[in-house]
């Protein structure tokens, strides 16, 4: 498959060895988190036990050690998205964590009565909460680009009118979490630049799965999170050019965050380490550029090719069963459609589906997905079933999943 080989890859990630209810874990909830392959699990266990110190302060070899391993992330996680250099890395606490960042320091600095700032009714709560706790703080107004009646895009008048609104941030997913669906993102940070916002994109479910370059895409913010990523949780990204970040105030106050500190002020540290107080995720830092180059050895468009392979594969099978809906594209049309299919089965309630999935050992997720604007109000739906894909998985994944589908109907009396 595309150059891929699953079957050595699953080797590489231990508890793809686990029997759940007498049957091999199928993993397909890699939209959630991903698994770990022992590529990284190792990186951390060697840090504990080789290296572990704190960074920064040790004029010692393992604080040495620790420090530049923390630092050799950074560069990784530059590259990786194709930024200008490690200082326009932070680390945060996962992506949540990064988009309340900017938010509550760009967002604080910069947003003012009447602005309006636009996302769109297919965000995670990440990119819907904080924006709407900023616009209640400064009287600002937050416009939803609605979902197009197929449920499958962004829908193009809507997306003119709102930019037409000449809002002051622009903030999106690169990727539904819910419908998969990839946004143009290019495109629609040309025509919010021209109106003078910034975009912040999010790259939760993007960054794991594709080629991801920020300055193509034309992010002024770009987010991610280490544990979909193969890395450990508890680490997240926050991209901004050297010039934002030089202009953002910093929003936690303690160490490693100043340079001086005096009794009636202090003088901050520069990028971006301004916005690290406190000590670090070392071990989170250091696990995460032991994913970054996993990821790079299997090459991110080889993943995306077969990641699209596998999302047809299901859709067909899917698609070709009574009963059951898939949103979004469809699999005729999978060139904007990543890893993620969310499905419902008549009659049938997505938490009932998930819990027979379990009892073949096949894990799926089942609710709103954290995104209850687009589920309740745009799907009216209660919850949706949902499946999504990585580098570990292959056909035989999807059939169990498409046998499970079809236990569910026997069991349901739903043929
Ligand atoms: C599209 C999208 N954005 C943001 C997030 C938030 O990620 P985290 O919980 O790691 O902060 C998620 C998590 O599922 C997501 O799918």
């Amino acid at each position: 498959m595309a150059g891929i080989d699953v079957s050595k890859i699953k080797q590489d990630f231990p508890i793809l060895n686990r029997v759940i209810n007498g049957k091999r874990l199928v993993y397909l909830d890699s939209a959630a988190t991903s698994q770990k392959p022992k590529q990284v699990i190792e990186k951390i266990k060697d840090y504990y036990e080789n290296y572990n110190a704190n960074i920064h302060r040790g004029i010692y070899k393992i604080s040495e050690e620790a420090t530049e391993a923390y630092i050799d992330s950074k560069r990784a996680a530059s590259k990786f998205i194709n930024s200008s250099s490690y200082n326009e890395i932070i680390y945060t606490k996962n992506a949540t964590d990064s988009i309340n960042l900017v938010a509550l320091s760009w967002g604080e600095q910069n947003i003012k009565s009447g602005d309006h700032i636009m996302i769109s009714e297919m965000e995670h709560h990440s990119n819907i909460v904080p924006w709407q706790m900023l616009a209640k703080r400064k009287g600002a107004v937050l416009d939803f680009v609605r979902v197009n009646d197929d449920l499958t895009s962004l829908d193009k008048d809507s997306l003119a009118e709102n930019l037409d609104k000449c809002p002051k941030i622009v903030a999106l997913t690169q990727v539904s979490n819910v419908l998969g669906t990839i946004n143009d993102i290019r495109g629609i940070s040309r025509e919010a630049h021209s109106r003078g916002a910034m975009v912040l994109v999010d790259g939760a479910q993007s960054t794991p799965h594709m080629p991801v370059d920020v300055k193509d895409l034309g992010a002024d913010f770009f987010v991610a999170s280490s544990h979909k990523m193969l890395g450990p949780a508890g680490l997240g990204i926050l991209y901004a050019s050297s010039k934002v970040l030089e202009e953002m105030p910093p929003l936690i106050g303690g160490g490693d965050m100043i340079l001086t500190v005096e009794k009636e002020r202090s003088t901050w540290n520069t990028i971006p380490w301004k916005f690290e107080a406190g000590t670090a995720n070392i071990e989170g830092g250091i696990g995460f550029g032991a994913a970054i180059e996993y990821l790079n050895s299997v090459g991110m468009s080889r993943i995306r090719e077969h990641e699209k392979e596998i999302t047809r594969y299901a859709l067909e099978m899917i698609e070709g069963i009574k009963n059951v809906r898939a949103y979004g594209y469809p699999a005729n049309n999978i060139k904007d459609k990543a890893g993620v299919i969310s499905f419902t089965i008549d009659g049938v309630h997505p938490h009932d589906v998930a819990t027979i999935f379990d009892s073949d050992g096949v894990a799926i997720r089942a609710g709103h997905h954290c995104a209850m604007p687009l589920v309740k109000s745009v799907l009216h739906l209660p919850a949706v079933s949902r499946m999504s894909f990585y580098i570990y998985n292959d056909e035989r994944d999807v059939d169990a999943a498409v046998e499970a589908i079809k236990k569910t109907k026997t069991i349901f009396k739903k043929v």
